[in-house]
């Protein structure tokens, strides 16, 4: 089990000063995602999709409200809930398959079983034969998927995406979102998991989706919440498919321009 839940869920970055103003990043956030549900979040950069999501990872604490995960409190960052961040954060002196063991050391997983996992999330994201390379010797997508193939290789419980999918080839794109649809469709709840999607993308979003979150621009609030009844595998021609992607469109394209 593990149900998230936003409950009037405030950020405000205090400022500096002169010049650095606080920012009060989102206001009065409050949704759900049910257990093994797949929700996205929507909305203009700088609504603060980044900052929510590093708040239910535990990285960050909300300046008012409270995060609920299976009814108890975020307090810390935990590798239940594994984070696939925006700017892949890997470790630049770890080769790409200590960078994926990194978080089943921290579990204590046994050796041999971290060989085994790490090879076998290696083989998902398809990097093979780059298992010694470090990050530096790795093109952006590349680096992105070892992101990717870390967070998962810990099974954690929710897992969080920023935008994990943004760098890749078109190519790759379609194919590690295939395989991100065919993780969520499995009916083993072992391998079922909550995931959590920030995403620029409409279409993305509709094709993995349960739930869709759309937030206004900043400060961010919850504009709407749309579910996604689509039956799976779903298709960007589907009729159904389309007249959602034109009712999120006007959406978020309803968000005036900020004032400046
Ligand atoms: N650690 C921080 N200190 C101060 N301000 C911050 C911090 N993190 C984020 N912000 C500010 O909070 C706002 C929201 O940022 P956030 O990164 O959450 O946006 P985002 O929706 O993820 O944008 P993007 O789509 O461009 O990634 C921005 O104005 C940003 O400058
Ligand atoms: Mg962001």
């Amino acid at each position: 089990m593990s149900a998230v839940a936003f409950s009037g869920v405030s950020k405000l970055f205090p400022g500096h000063g002169a010049g650095d103003e606080a920012v009060l990043a989102l206001r009065e956030v409050s949704f759900g995602v049910a257990d093994q549900e797949f929700c996205s979040i929507l909305g203009h950069s700088g609504c603060g999709k980044t900052t929510l999501l590093m708040m239910l990872a535990g990285f960050e604490a909300p300046s008012s409200g409270r995060i609920l995960v299976d009814g108890r409190l975020v307090d810390r960052p935990t590798w239940r809930r594994s984070v696939v961040f925006q700017d892949y954060a890997l470790f630049p002196w770890m080769t790409v398959e200590e960078n994926i063991a990194f978080g089943l050391e921290m579990k204590r997983v046994p050796r041999a079983e971290r060989r085994a996992i790490v090879r076998r999330n290696i083989e998902l994201v398809g990097l093979q034969g780059f298992e010694r390379r470090y990050p530096h010797q790795l093109s952006g997508g590349m680096k992105q998927r070892v992101s990717i193939a870390r967070a998962l290789a810990v099974d954690p419980e929710v897992l969080l995406m920023d935008e994990p999918f943004a760098a890749l080839d078109a190519q790759n794109r379609s194919h590690m979102q295939e395989e991100m649809g065919r993780i969520l469709a499995s009916a083993d709840p072992q391998v079922r998991k909550t995931m959590v999607l920030v995403t620029h993308s409409i279409e993305e979003a509709i094709l993995l989706s349960d739930r869709v979150v759309v937030l206004t621009r900043r400060p961010g609030r919850v504009k709407a919440e749309l579910r996604v009844e689509l039956p799976r595998p779903r298709h960007e021609s589907d009729s159904g498919f389309l007249e959602l992607k034109q009712r999120i469109r006007d959406l978020i394209h309803d968000e005036l321009e900020p004032e400046h």
